[in-house]
């Protein structure tokens, strides 16, 4: 079946700019690719906004990797194994466990500045989920500023990358099947192509499809439903994350209040007071996320309240302040001191747990293109992330990927030849709807029906309002990113909200209250999408 761009192009008509490596995405992932592949290629980097505005510079409580004598690979692997519920690959797992240390020391040649302890040793906090102190962190809670920070500087100074922000990638170009590079937007130039010998999706995640998410305005799925378009595999759509802890001022943004809060002793409480989660999960306040999440949603409804408060009063001002400099400002901001008073928290959507389906080596089903980051799925979450295990995977899977594309590339003399083709797209004979109103609405949508707590007839409302949206938006050719995102939000909320009405139990970050328990016979699989399918398919895990 003939492809749909969001865009109709002639490819001799447009500009373009031809590269070996093209990189969607400037965060953790796009960064640490770029590094591995400017070794030996050319490559191009692209962000649709400013550099620094991805998850990755928003990053709170850090990094897992195993760096002490007491603590043990191993460990680190039944941890993340476990809090994946079964759909985890072992292979993934293993690999992000073991070459996270070597990923951790180059950053610090780089001149990563992680905490340390009075005595030089790095500094390393707990978070939920895992059974030892494996955590690093920057700047107390800057960890993902200082990540990036420190990548972008390598980047910058490699002849071999180019970068350009402010430059939205519409599509991914592909020809017989083979991904050729994709087309680009930017203010100045409008449309223009970017051929590539290899493309690595680094574009990050979904949260902005909700209305309460940690995530900035940017994580509107783009590169997944690029790569659905492009007809790449996707995997476990329906599994999204949603973090406890987000500052709930009703009218303001949601800002993250990091796990290591409660990993430095922090307690979650209820408005009598009561310290509710020992009720719920003998880890009590470091249970997985997904438990701390549906609990704060019980313990809600038992005492008639649209949120909980984190107590952090132990810590004392000052202890607060010296270890979470970050969270501390924002506190103020809002008149609250968590050295006196405790934080009203409620849960939002966080992290992409579903993704492009790749190997080890980052590859997706696409010939020539990649996927990385929040945008990949590569085993190691299974049906839930283990906390601080994100930044490692993209760092991980992010050289994996560089290193392979690079070496594909190299050795390729022939010149690029810009293949001719059109692509057409008919003229909608449909209405226009208010995509302002559309877009707000179906954040709304998300977060009440395909949200922490799920159930079959809600979900099913939801596919039909988004098939409905779909009908009038998808239809349409549109001239700016405010159109491309709201396509984008509303093919990745259908795969989203089908995949969840499909999986009919509850696993990991999936919770279906009609389906609550663990259900291995029937559904200890992946649920795969492939090119155009109205539904997943259920694949095992290997
Ligand atoms: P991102 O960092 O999100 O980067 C995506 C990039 O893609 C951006 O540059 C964006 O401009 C670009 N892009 C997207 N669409 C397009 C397009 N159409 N055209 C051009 N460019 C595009 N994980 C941890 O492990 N530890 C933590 O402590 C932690 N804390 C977090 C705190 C917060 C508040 C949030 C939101 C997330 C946190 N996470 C944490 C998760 C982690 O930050 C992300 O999963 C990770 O940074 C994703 O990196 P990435 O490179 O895949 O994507
Ligand atoms: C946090 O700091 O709580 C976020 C950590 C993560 O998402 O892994």
């Amino acid at each position: 079946m003939e492809r749909r761009y969001l865009h109709p192009f002639k490819t001799h008509r447009l500009p373009h700019v031809v590269t070996d490596v093209l990189i969607i995405g400037s965060g953790v992932a796009g960064l640490r690719a770029a590094i591995a592949a400017g070794d030996s290629a050319d490559v191009l980097l692209v962000s649709k906004q400013h550099l620094s505005e991805s998850n990755t510079f928003y990053a709170q409580g850090g990094i897992a990797t195993v760096m002490r004598a007491d603590d043990s690979f191993e460990s680190h692997i039944a941890d993340t194994l476990a809090t994946g519920c079964g759909l985890s690959e072992r292979e993934a797992v293993e690999t992000v466990v073991r070459e996270a240390p070597a990923r951790i020391e180059e950053l610090i040649q780089w001149g990563a500045n992680f905490d340390r302890e009075t005595d030089g040793r790095l500094s390393f906090g707990r978070e939920g989920g895992h059974s030892a102190a494996r955590i690093i962190h920057a700047l107390g809670d800057a960890t993902g500023r200082e990540l990036a920070n420190s990548l972008l500087r390598v980047a910058m100074q490699r002849e071999s990358i180019s970068i350009l922000e402010h430059t939205f990638i519409l599509d991914l170009i592909t020809l017989e099947g083979r991904c050729a590079g994709a087309l680009a937007w930017t203010q100045q130039r409008g449309l223009f192509a970017i051929f590539a010998r290899k493309t690595l999706l680094a574009s990050g995640g979904a949260g902005a499809l909700f209305r309460e998410t940690t995530n900035p305005a940017i994580a509107t799925a783009d590169g997944h439903a690029m790569a659905w378009r492009a007809q790449a595999e996707l995997r476990d759509m329906e599994m999204m994350q949603f973090h406890p802890t987000t500052i709930y001022i009703a009218g303001s943004a949601r800002f993250l209040v990091s796990e290591a809060v409660r990993g430095e002793g922090a307690t979650l409480i209820d408005r009598s007071g009561e310290a509710f989660m020992k009720a719920y999960h003998p880890m009590a306040d470091l249970a997985p996320r997904d438990v701390v999440s549906r609990s704060i949603l019980a313990q809600m409804a038992k005492t008639q309240t649209t949120h909980v408060f984190l107590d952090c009063r132990k810590m004392g001002e000052n202890g607060f302040k010296s270890r979470f400099p970050g969270i501390y400002q924002v506190c103020q901001q809002f008149a609250i001191n968590p050295g006196h008073q405790p934080i009203p928290v409620h849960p939002s959507a966080h992290y992409m747990v579903g993704g492009v389906r790749c190997d080890l080596m980052g590859r997706s089903s696409v010939e020539n293109l990649y996927a990385i980051g929040e945008a990949s799925y590569t085993g190691l979450h299974g049906a839930n992330r283990l906390a601080s295990n994100s930044l490692i995977e993209a760092l991980v899977f992010g050289k994996r990927a560089g290193e392979d594309a690079a070496a594909n590339v190299v050795g390729h003399q022939r010149p690029f030849e810009v293949p001719r083709f059109t692509a057409e797209i008919p003229r909608s004979q449909r209405t226009e709807l208010d995509m302002a109103d559309v877009r707000s609405s179906l954040k709304s949508l998300l977060w009440r029906n395909v949200g922490i707590e799920r159930h079959g007839p809600r979900l099913v409302e939801a596919a039909e309002i988004i098939d409905f949206w779909s009908h009038y938006v998808l239809d349409k050719v549109f001239d700016s990113p405010a159109g491309w995102e709201l396509q984008n939000m509303l093919e990745v909320a259908r795969l989203m909200t089908v995949a969840a009405a499909t999986r009919t139990e509850t696993r990991g970050v999936h919770y279906r209250t009609d389906f609550p328990e663990l259900n291995d016979v029937d559904w200890r699989c992946h649920l795969d999408w492939s090119a155009q399918a109205r539904v997943p398919e259920k694949a095992p895990v290997s």
